[in-house]
């Protein structure tokens, strides 16, 4: 077990200042997916493994993904280099992912699927994402802060049951109203689950996680609250519960109208905002309680010049009087040019307010 990071290396860590109620002027800046296919040095590596998930699991090549946006841009935070779908795998519900098509699981179509399960997660099977969380580690820059992260249960559970993305989790809505008791048992399981797991990557070295609630924003009020924020925090109480300087960023997507109480949840440390949050609402009523994290639109960067620059400034000119994180509200998409990422850097990173 790597003991966890003294306070005062902390404290160099513009994020973890950020999370921990600090307002920096310039925030500090990372993106959602800042590895993937916008890069050619991830293309590159990217083409020498077989599947998806096994360069998810070659601990050399999940570490290089890592590094190649902290090397090119020097953001903030560098995010370990996996995909939450590798939990459903730990618990024994294989996954590919075919080229250009997204993520394939046989799919969990009634309760007696269920069955096919392991009862808990297998961290045997995921000794490859905590080695590489130990290959990355040393070769961060020391104001560099290493994120992990899982999927929240509901977005883990929406992939298991329809086998595949929807475009609405109608599969999964589905069968939590058809089988709520089995749902619930498959939630439980994946809280369980998640707990161990972000336990055992903040042991191999990462600074904070991230629960990702992708698909939260497609259930009504009552469901949101037992599918997406009950389990997420129980797994944020969970991980505190045995290491208590953990930090924990939420990110309940398009799930704005329940920001305001989630921002009083006191196992969260910074909440993410989607594209859609209106920030004025986020800063009179969220802000004061939490860090936020975002919420460029991934589009005004694949569209670039001076619609960006409003769009950063915009952000920045709502967000910067409290503590903020900056980032897109989703994932960066392969399209967007290397050029216009420098760009909203070189804009976040001038100082607005001294
Ligand atoms: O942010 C990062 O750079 C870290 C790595 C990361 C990936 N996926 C790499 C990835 C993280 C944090 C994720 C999270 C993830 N994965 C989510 C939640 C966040 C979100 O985007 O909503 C979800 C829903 C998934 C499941 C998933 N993985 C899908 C639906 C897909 C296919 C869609 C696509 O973009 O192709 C993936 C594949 C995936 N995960 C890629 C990357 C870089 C692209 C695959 C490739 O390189 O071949």
């Amino acid at each position: 077990m790597v003991s966890p990071a003294p306070a005062q290396s902390r404290l160099k860590k513009p994020i973890l200042r950020a999370v921990s109620g600090e307002t920096l002027d310039p925030p500090p800046v990372w993106m959602m997916r800042q590895a993937g296919r916008y890069l050619p040095e991830y293309r590159a590596i990217r083409a020498t493994a077989n599947g998806f998930m096994d360069f998810c699991y070659t601990p050399a090549l999940a570490a290089e993904a890592t590094m190649q946006p902290i090397r090119r841009f020097g953001f903030d935070a560098a995010i370990l280099f996996s995909d939450i779908l590798v939990v459903p795998d730990a618990f024994g519900q294989p996954v590919s992912f075919e080229a250009g098509e997204g993520p394939r699981l046989d799919p969990i179509e009634t309760p007696d699927g269920l069955a096919r399960l392991a009862s808990s997660i297998d961290l045997g099977r995921l000794q490859p994402v905590f080695e590489t969380i130990k290959a990355v580690r040393p070769h961060l820059p020391e104001e560099t802060a290493f994120l992990g992260f899982c999927g929240a249960p509901w977005t883990v559970a929406s992939y298991m049951i329809a086998g595949r993305g929807t475009p609405d989790q109608a599969p999964a809505r589905a069968f939590a109203y058809r089988w709520p008791d089995a749902f619930q048992s498959l939630i439980d399981r994946l809280v369980e689950g998640s707990i161990l797991y972000l336990r055992a990557q903040l042991d191999a070295g990462v600074d904070a996680v991230q629960i990702f609630d992708s698909w939260a924003g497609v259930l009504p009020g009552r469901a949101f609250r037992r599918w997406c924020a009950e389990p997420m925090q129980r797994i944020a109480e969970g991980v505190k519960a045995s290491h208590p300087d953990a930090r924990i960023i939420a990110f309940p997507r398009a799930a704005n109208a329940h920001l305001g109480w989630m921002s009083r949840v006191k196992a969260f440390d910074a909440l993410g905002l989607d594209t859609s949050a209106d920030l004025e609402a986020v800063a009179r009523d969220v802000q004061p309680n939490i860090c936020v994290q975002g919420n460029l639109d991934p589009l005004v960067l694949i569209e670039g010049g001076s619609a960006l620059d409003q769009a950063v400034d915009d952000i920045r000119r709502w967000l910067g009087r409290g503590p903020h994180i900056f980032n897109l509200g989703h994932g960066i998409t392969p399209l967007t040019p290397i050029a216009h990422v420098e760009r909203m850097l070189e804009r976040v990173r001038r100082p607005i307010y001294v």
